[in-house]
C-alpha cells in the first residue's frame, strides 16, 4: 500500500499490520506521519477557533463596556413601552437622593395658590408634542387599532405628533391641586383656572379622568421603595412614618427639556 492510500489508518488496521510486518521501517513512516498531520490539523483548527474568540471578544469589549448610565439606560429601554426618548443614547439617567417629602416639608409647590407658584406648576408640564417616527405605530400597538393619528407638521417631518406620559400625570396632579384650592378663586369671584374653567360637567369629566390616569399610573409603576416608621417620644403615636425616602429617580429637567427642544407643535 502507498503512504497515499493510507494516510489516516485506522488504529484497528494499524495494529493488524504491526502483527503482519513486525520490522518494516516503512510501516514505522506512516504510522507516524498521518498522526503529527492529524496533531498540525487539530492544531490549526483550535488556533482558529481561539482567534475567532479573542476578535468577538474584542469587539464585545469595545462596543459594549458599559459605564453605569449605559447599564441602567439599557435596563430602563428593556423595562419600559417605546420612547424616542429612549432611543436617545444620553438622556434617561437615573440618580439616588432623597424625596424632600417629610409631612409637613416645604418646597416651592407645596401650598395655596400664589402667582409665582402657579407659573411653577404650570412650567412643570405645559409643554408642546413632540415628533414619533412614522414606523414606531407597530412598536407602540397601534398600527392595528382601527384609529387614525395626528401627524406633524409637513414642515418638520412625517411622523407622529405625541405628548409625554410623565407631562400628562403633572398636569393632572396641578389641576386636581387647584380643584382642592378652588376656594381661592370662588371666593375672591374669581373664574376657576386653567383647566378648570368651562362647562361643570366637562370639569368633573376631566377630574375624574385624572384621578384615574394617576391611579393606573401609580400601579403601573407600583415603586417598591421601603418607606421606614420613625420613632420620636414627640410626635401623636410615639412615631411617623418617614417619608423622606431614599428613592431611585430619572432626571426629570433633562426629560422635559428634550421635549422643549424637540417641539413639533407648540
Ligand atoms: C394591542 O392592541 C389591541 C387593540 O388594538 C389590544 O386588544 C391588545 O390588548 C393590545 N396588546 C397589548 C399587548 O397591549
Amino acid at each position: 500500500m502507498s503512504e497515499e492510500s493510507r494516510p489516516f489508518i485506522s488504529r484497528g488496521s494499524g495494529s493488524l499490520s504491526e502483527k503482519s510486518d513486525e520490522s518494516s521501517e516503512n510501516f514505522v513512516i506512516e504510522r507516524h506521519q498521518p498522526k503529527s498531520l492529524r496533531f498540525l490539523r487539530i492544531a490549526c483548527i483550535l488556533e482558529f477557533i481561539a482567534l475567532i474568540l479573542l476578535a468577538a471578544g474584542m469587539i464585545l469589549a469595545f462596543q459594549t463596556r458599559p459605564s453605569e448610565s449605559d447599564s441602567d439606560l439599557e435596563c430602563a429601554r428593556k423595562v419600559s413601552a417605546y420612547s424616542p426618548l429612549l432611543a436617545e443614547p444620553e438622556l434617561v439617567k437615573y440618580t439616588e437622593y432623597d424625596l424632600p417629602l417629610y409631612f409637613n416639608e416645604k418646597t416651592d409647590y407645596r401650598g395655596p395658590p400664589t402667582p409665582e407658584r402657579e407659573v411653577m406648576w404650570e412650567k412643570l408640564w405645559h409643554q408642546g408634542a413632540f415628533e414619533v417616527p412614522e414606523d414606531k405605530l407597530g412598536v407602540m400597538n397601534k398600527s392595528h387599532s382601527g384609529r387614525t393619528y395626528k401627524h406633524v407638521p409637513p414642515e418638520v417631518g412625517t411622523g407622529y405628533a405625541a405628548q409625554l406620559e410623565v407631562l400628562h400625570q403633572l398636569h393632572c396632579v396641578h389641576m386636581l391641586r387647584q380643584w382642592s384650592y378652588k376656594e381661592h378663586w370662588l371666593d375672591r369671584g374669581l373664574d376657576l383656572p386653567g383647566s378648570l374653567y368651562g362647562d361643570p360637567k366637562l370639569t368633573r369629566m376631566h377630574l375624574d379622568h385624572c384621578i384615574e390616569v394617576l391611579r393606573a399610573n401609580i400601579m403601573c409603576t407600583s415603586d417598591v421603595t421601603p418607606i421606614l416608621i420613625e420613632l420620636d417620644p414627640k410626635a401623636p403615636f410615639g412615631e411617623r412614618a418617614d417619608f423622606r425616602s431614599n428613592h431611585k429617580c430619572r432626571n426629570f429637567w433633562e426629560i422635559r427639556q428634550w421635549v422643549i427642544d424637540h417641539t413639533a407643535i407648540p
